[in-house]
């Protein structure tokens, strides 16, 4: 039985408050869920790098709306205590604001994600205030926004010179105006993301931002290991999952092969 007190976006305000790191992974699975779970992870994203990682796209933009459903419900059915916030996919916001509140919606009230996370700055934090007052709590995603991969061409680090270090502070006191319970800083330099972090009461969580920001967020498979060709100097390998499958895999062809399994204990 899991003793820990479910965490609410009011836990990870007294987190940073307190000054304790919050503990962050993608998920997109009920088994993974469930392992997060038991192991206290405080707040589980279902991400659009659900494309990538999962569905072998190149990036996040075919990702769609019922592609994220579906795997909201089902990292939800394994989660009994981490706070599940869903991502909305590429264009399910960007279009208008009624259309936006409706796709958040779904992932409240259908799939039971318990918040939402989008990508954008001071661009949207008209819309950030219109969920918040709708009853929807909202994760704030700026720096490199994955989303914007066809206009921006590649993947680079934030903040480097003072113009755009400001517009990101900028960008993050919007999203905190406007109501959002929190803001991931993806690929921010580690002392401006320290500046952001100080400047606003809300949580934030890094990835690629150094060690300041309040929490620390990791695509799952990248911390495991499972796909051994895509390794970006953030990550830290805490296994090497692939080898373990490719291993056993390879043991079990040979099993059958060889006509060894199944054996007695195998039968009935
Ligand atoms: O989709 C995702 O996994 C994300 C995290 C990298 C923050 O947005």
């Amino acid at each position: 039985m899991n003793e820990l007190p479910q965490v609410t976006v009011a836990t990870l305000k007294k987190k940073k408050k307190r000054g304790e790191k919050i503990v962050t992974l993608t998920a997109y699975d009920y088994f993974t869920s469930r392992m997060m779970n038991e192991a206290g992870i405080d707040l589980i994203l279902v991400g659009d790098s659900l494309g990538m990682v999962v569905l072998g796209y190149e990036n996040t933009v075919p990702v769609t709306m019922a592609d994220m459903l579906h795997h909201t419900r089902a990292v939800v059915r394994g989660n009994s205590r981490s706070l599940v916030v869903a991502d909305m996919p590429f264009l399910s916001y960007q279009v208008n604001d009624d259309e936006a509140l409706r796709n958040a919606g779904h992932f409240i009230q259908e799939a039971g994600a318990q918040a939402i996370k989008l990508e954008g700055g001071k661009e949207m934090a008209p819309l950030v205030k219109k969920m918040v007052r709708a009853g929807i709590p909202v994760m704030g995603h700026i720096g490199l926004l994955p989303q914007d991969i066809l206009k921006d061409g590649a993947y680079i680090l934030q903040g480097k010179d003072n113009g755009s270090a400001a517009r990101l502070m900028e960008d993050a006191q919007a999203l905190e105006a406007a109501g959002a319970f929190a803001v991931v800083l993806e690929c921010v330099a580690a002392q401006v993301a320290g500046e952001i972090t100080s400047a606003i009461s809300i949580p934030t969580i890094g990835i690629g931002s150094g060690p300041l920001c309040d929490g620390q967020i990791l695509v799952t498979h990248d911390l495991l290991g499972i796909l051994d060709d895509f390794k970006p100097k953030f990550v830290k390998q805490y296994a090497q999952v692939n080898k373990i499958m490719l291993q056993a895999f390879k043991e079990y062809k040979k099993d059958v092969e060889d006509k060894t399994f199944p054996g007695p204990e195998h039968s009935f």
